[in-house]
Formats: structure tokens, C-alpha cells, sequence
């Protein structure tokens, strides 16, 4: 049996950003204190983290309001790596909280982006998923004005016009899927501006695994049920190679690896290092109990 890890896998540089802002606020406070912040939803997409965090007394709160009706002066709100939508900084500024603002930088320029191109009068269609903080977050610096669109049969909303329009796409977004989707819109918006901004690190990512996953017998994809990149890099996986999701090592069963020579290991960017290493370990100590003389 063979181990190979992508080229790319695990914390990018945005997530990276993130929790060290959040390492910074713990080394920086008085140790008594048991809050010490609250992200506004998750820090990252990854429970294990955010358990991590939380431990440290950095606690998720999902609404600013609750906040501002239960702070203590000495405790800071900080903005996820997804971001949030403007009204969230009116509110704010409103009620005189400071904000620690971890967003990644791309999400960020994402949001000014929208924001100018609505401010000019343009339409806003993000490519990418409603339900997710980060399209919510951007969807906020529009006025909630933007046309969510993710699959190729949401074109059906969009209406031929000839009206100028700005196309973003969710940094996290499948690259295949964008193109075709883009293809597909530019048939129907007459004066369109595109702008690619699905991530470095998502492309590089996703072109790793894909390029991995076309030389093994089997993936395996590590990161949390709720993030959008470790999705994408299941899906680009799965149409190559047959591929496991998992989220830590205890959902790993070695033994159903048996039959596959060369096993391939990926991870969302919010996947911290801990978990890929403590993974490949259990494959490697346990595969000497169940691959031996097997493959
Ligand atoms: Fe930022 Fe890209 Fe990571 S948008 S959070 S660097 S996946």
C-alpha cells in the first residue's frame, strides 16, 4: 500500500490569517478572563477548530445583536474568514463595538467589488452557494440585490437584457462548473463584466486532487461536513476515482481500504494539519494489521 498526498491540501493562507488573529487576541489577554471574543458564526468551517477556540474562550455567537445585548465591555466580536454582510459593521459602528476582522483578504475584495459595481448601477449575480455565510456576507455589500445562481439550470432566473451586469463567483466555487455557467450567462447578458474570483488556493486545491486522484485507487477527502471547499474537492474526486469524505481519523474504517494499492489523501483548506497527519498515521499503523500480504 502507497500513501500520496496532494500537492495542495489543508489550511490556506486565508484560514491561516484567521486563526492566528485569533491566537493573537488569546496571547494578548488577561488570563482570569473566561470570554475572552465571540466570532460572528464560525471562525472556519471546521468544529475541531472551532472546539479548539473555544477552550481558549473564544465562543461562536451566530447573531450581533445577541451580542450587543449581553456584552461585557472587555469582550471583542471578531468577523469570520467568510465574512459578513455591511450591515453587520453598521450595527457596529452604531452601538461603538470595535471589530477584530478576520475575513480573508479575497473574500474582502469580493465584497468591494459588488459593492462598487452596485453603487455604478450594475445587476449582481454571485455564482455560488445561498445558504453559505461567505455568498450571504457578499450578497450584504450589495444590499442583497444579487442574483444567487449554482447550477446550470439556475440560469433559467436570469432574463436576456442588455442591461451591464457584474458576475462574481464564491471563492470556493468547482472551476468545471463556473466556466460552463459563464459560457452559459454571457449567451443571455448582452454587456457583462466576469470576474474570476474563485481562489488561488481552491484552484490549486482542486487541480492537485484531480491530478492525484487520476493516479490511485482510491481518495481520501479530510475535512468538515460544512465546508464548501472540502465539498468541491469530494465532488472533482469522486468524477475521477472512487472517494471517501471524512472528517477526522475516527471515521476512517482501514479496513475498507483493503483492494486499494495506492490510496490518495487530500484536505480542505480548513483542514488543520493535525487531523491530515493523525489520519495518514492510522492508515499507516493500522494498514500493517490489515494489509499484510494483502497488497
Ligand atoms: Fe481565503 Fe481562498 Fe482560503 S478565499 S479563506 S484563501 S480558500
Amino acid at each position: 500500500m502507497q500513501i500520496q498526498i496532494a500537492e495542495y491540501a489543508g489550511f490556506c493562507y486565508g484560514v491561516k490569517r484567521a486563526t492566528q488573529i485569533l491566537d493573537d487576541v488569546i496571547e494578548k489577554s488577561v488570563k482570569s478572563e473566561q470570554i475572552l471574543a465571540y466570532t460572528l458564526g464560525p471562525i472556519i468551517h471546521n468544529q475541531h477548530v472551532t472546539q479548539y477556540y473555544e477552550k481558549k474562550g473564544i465562543k461562536v455567537i451566530e447573531n450581533i445583536q445577541d451580542f450587543i445585548d449581553n456584552r461585557r465591555d472587555s469582550e471583542k466580536l471578531i468577523i469570520r474568514s467568510h465574512g459578513a454582510p455591511k450591515r453587520v459593521y453598521d450595527m457596529a459602528a452604531q452601538y461603538g463595538i470595535p471589530l477584530i476582522d478576520a475575513t480573508c483578504p479575497y473574500v474582502k475584495k469580493i465584497q468591494n467589488t459588488v459593492s462598487s459595481y452596485h453603487l455604478k448601477g450594475y445587476n449582481i449575480i454571485v455564482v455560488g452557494d445561498s445558504s453559505h455565510p461567505e455568498v450571504i456576507g457578499i450578497n450584504g455589500w450589495c444590499d442583497d440585490q444579487a442574483t444567487i445562481i449554482k447550477t446550470l439550470s439556475d440560469i433559467e432566473k436570469i432574463e436576456e437584457t442588455a442591461k451591464p451586469t457584474c458576475i462574481v463567483a464564491q471563492t470556493t466555487f468547482n472551476i468545471g462548473l463556473w466556466e460552463k455557467i459563464v459560457d452559459e450567462l454571457s449567451k443571455i447578458l448582452l454587456n457583462s463584466i466576469v470576474k474570476n474570483t474563485i481562489c488561488l488556493a481552491t484552484t490549486q486545491r482542486q487541480d492537485a486532487c484531480k491530478t492525484l486522484a487520476a493516479n490511485v485507487d482510491l481518495m481520501i477527502v479530510v475535512g468538515d461536513r460544512h465546508s464548501s471547499n472540502t465539498k468541491k474537492l469530494v465532488e472533482v474526486c469522486s468524477d475521477v476515482v472512487k472517494t471517501i469524505h471524512i472528517e477526522t481519523k475516527d471515521d476512517l474504517n482501514v479496513s475498507k481500504l483493503i483492494g486499494n494499492v495506492k490510496i490518495g489523501v487530500t484536505a480542505g483548506a480548513s483542514t488543520p494539519d493535525w487531523i491530515i497527519q493523525s489520519v495518514i498515521l492510522k492508515i499507516e499503523n493500522e494498514g500493517e494489521v490489515f494489509f499484510d500480504g494483502k497488497s
